[in-house]
């Protein structure tokens, strides 16, 4: 039976990454089909909304979603796939591709995979004015000061649940048992402000450290958030499996992307108990587009998670060799890498080492 996957293009430059990766995606030959619903500009056109009903029951019935970047008409069906499918683990790899452009003495070797919470943390989409919370007499409990003080200020409202972090918790040790089995060190680094926010990121941390003594063949470490990202560029090679909340996981795996070579190489998977869908975690590049130069690297390996989830693992191994195989020869790469190729001359290369 063939496997449905849904292709939400997006704006920018992101159609001109997707287009080309989708077509070399499907030159492998495997039983996909491409479902293309109106989503963005063209669906206001013929539709009259961003996010036709159409489009959402056609998300609902694939086996997942291939998006590309939103500048803001592809949000809402974004939103969907985050929110209202229930993705909450978002999987980041920050691995080197010999040959990619990197500033690291020596990143020949660094591969580890950032998990960021999803749906929660300060991603709650609740922010007012400070005088609001006078009602419940809030004060800095580090200036006893009372909040409202403060105005004009406006306060965001940043929630951790004890269910979401155990779901992206849980979802991170598994991870990171699955790449011990592959030959990785097996060790889960949780990061946060626990020192700061004790009651919402100590929650986090609180949590990971009750679910460490259910994984005991996994090493546990947890770190302050800012500590990490300081060991994090100084040691990325003793980086394995790292989970933390959605805004430092939303910073901290660009960081990470630029570590191994820039943002045109970060492949991104989000994953819920029922669905996910695969997007590169770059942004539209407006500034590139129209000019057939965005990197699709970070799409195609997108499309690479896309396919292990499918089931189709030969093919996503292939996908990612013949990536690899084009780095190691540095000659077909996109001006980001100091190359001069463009988009699409870099998928045909791909699919030129693919023999399809
Ligand atoms: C990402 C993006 C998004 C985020 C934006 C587009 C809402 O930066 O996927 O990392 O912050 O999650
Ligand atoms: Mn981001």
């Amino acid at each position: 039976m063939k496997r449905r996957v849904v292709v939400i293009e997006g704006e920018d430059a992101s159609p001109e990454a997707m287009r080309p990766s989708v077509e070399v995606i499907d030159s492998l030959g495997l039983p996909i089909e491409w479902i293309r619903p109106p989503v963005g500009r063209p669906a206001l056109e013929s539709h009259g909304d961003l996010f036709p009903e159409e489009a959402r029951a056609a998300i609902d019935a694939a086996d997942a979603t291939f998006f590309g970047s939103t500048s803001g008409p592809s949000a809402p069906a974004l939103l969907h796939l985050r929110w209202g499918l229930g993705t909450y683990a978002n999987v980041r790899p920050a691995r080197y591709l010999e040959g990619a452009r990197s500033p690291l003495a020596e990143p020949a070797g660094v591969d580890f995979i950032i998990v960021r919470e999803n749906l929660e943390d300060l991603y709650m989409g609740i922010e007012g004015e400070v005088e609001a919370l006078d009602v419940l007499s809030l004060e800095n409990r580090f200036s006893h000061r009372p909040i409202s003080d403060m105005a004009p200020a406006r306060f965001a409202l940043k929630v951790i649940s004890e269910e979401g972090s155990r779901n992206v918790i849980r979802f991170a040790f598994d991870l990171a048992r699955r790449r011990r089995a592959e030959g990785h060190p097996g060790r889960l680094t949780c990061a946060t402000k626990y020192n700061m926010l004790p009651r919402s990121d100590g929650f986090f941390r609180d949590i990971a450290v009750e679910l460490a003594a259910e994984y005991p063949d996994i090493e546990f470490e947890s770190f302050i958030i800012d500590d990490f990202g300081h060991r994090m560029v100084l040691h990325p090679h003793a980086l394995d499996v790292v989970v933390m909340p959605n805004l430092y996981g939303d910073v901290m795996s660009d960081t990470a992307a630029g570590l191994v070579g820039g943002l045109g190489l970060a492949p991104s998977g989000c994953y819920g108990d029922d669905y996910a869908y695969f997007e590169s975690a770059h942004g539209t590049a407006p500034d590139i587009a129209g000019r057939n130069v965005i990197n699709p690297t970070a799409t195609l390996l997108s499309g690479a998670m896309l396919l292990d989830h499918l089931g189709f693992g030969d093919a996503a191994a292939a996908l990612r060799t013949a990536i690899e195989a084009l780095y190691a020869e540095g000659k077909e790469l996109t001006p980001d890498q100091g190359g001069v190729a463009t988009t699409t001359a870099f998928c045909e290369a791909v699919r030129g080492r693919l023999g399809t």
